[in-house]
């Protein structure tokens, strides 16, 4: 008895503390896969839970549920139209079964640096985006950077030819799987709460993703390296639904869309700098980054840049050449 309740306490202890809401509050559940620190997904969540919870106090409520503790990124948007949790954010990679235009954000080698997607999440053509999926009954709130995805391995990789044959995850998408087989390599998609397990036991030989998440999910831990290729970004869409914000009176939804905005542009400022810790904390952790040479990078450019080509249609040229146009 004395173990179970051991064992009963640091789970309580694990888990964080879920808001009480109040009757009469709209209760917001919020359910995403990441951890719910150090990482740029997390921390915005958690500060917007506190700023909501604060502010809104008699009138909103919002509780936050991290780590896929409720819902993969799949079960999570059958979840918002079910009303069981009203904001998702999974990655711009994973909408594809609702629009194609999203697939944008996956091309590789689209945008040099988080500076240049704000620019283009801040034009037309970016803010445009956040109603592709009206039609499923979906509307974008607003998008939270990661950052740009580096990959790992099982033995090292400095050009194209070492991943040859190798089995990489990726998320549910048909560029990452394209991007993946024009290396010769073969391309597995799993939800990101299978990926750990998935390296360690060898079903899969490597990944991609960004240094917030190969460190908070301790990827590196069970790969030979990591290389820091910067070939693609990893940028999430903050998800609810139009019957959910219709569901608001004015006020309410105004003040939860104002404070949204503030915290999701306050922590897109700081997602670079988290991944620089992370990267740092994989280093002390004794993982090994490989950076590339500017000829070996460029390798990885043209063995991955031509699937731009097979996408093109479905994503749209215009929208193409206004994310390129973002980067300078
Ligand atoms: C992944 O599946 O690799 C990412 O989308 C996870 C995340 O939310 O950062």
């Amino acid at each position: 008895k004395a173990l179970i309740c051991a064992t009963a306490l640091a789970l309580a202890a694990a888990t964080p503390a879920l808001a009480d809401c109040d009757d009469g509050e709209v209760v917001i559940k919020f359910s995403h896969v990441v951890a719910e620190k150090g990482h740029p997904k997390g921390e915005m969540a958690a500060a917007l839970a506190e700023r909501i919870n604060d502010e809104m106090d008699g009138k909103a409520c919002m509780q936050v549920f991290p780590n896929s503790q409720l819902y993969d990124d799949d079960k999570v948007m059958e979840a918002l139209l079910l009303g069981d949790v009203q904001i998702a954010a999974p990655s711009l990679s994973k909408f594809g079964a609702y629009t194609r235009k999203l697939g944008l954000f996956d091309l590789p080698f689209l945008f040099q640096d988080l500076a240049a997607v704000d620019r283009f999440t801040e034009s037309d053509a970016g803010k445009s985006l956040l109603t592709s999926m009206q039609d499923v009954g979906y509307i974008g709130l607003g998008y939270i950077n990661n950052g740009l995805k580096q990959f790992s391995a099982d033995k090292p990789l400095l050009t194209p030819s070492d991943a040859k044959g190798l089995k990489f995850r990726v998320q549910t998408s048909d560029i990452a799987q394209a991007m993946i087989e024009a290396l010769g390599a073969n391309a597995q998609k799993l939800a990101f709460n299978e990926v750990y397990g998935a390296l360690q036991q060898g079903v899969v030989d490597g990944q991609e993703n960004t240094y917030t998440n190969i460190y908070t999910q301790k990827f590196f831990e069970v790969q030979d390296g990591i290389t820091e290729t910067n070939h693609q970004i990893l940028t999430y869409f903050a998800v609810t639904t139009d019957e959910f914000l219709d569901s608001l009176d004015d006020e309410t939804r105004e003040q939860f869309l104002s404070i949204f905005k503030a915290v999701s542009d306050e922590y897109n400022a700081k997602s670079a700098q988290l991944n620089e810790e992370a990267k740092q904390a994989i280093i002390d952790a004794g993982g090994t980054i490989r950076t590339l040479t500017p000829e070996q990078r460029q390798q990885w450019v043209d063995a991955m840049k031509p699937v731009w080509a097979e996408f093109e249609d479905e994503i749209g040229k215009d929208l193409i050449d206004a994310a390129v146009a973002a980067n300078n």
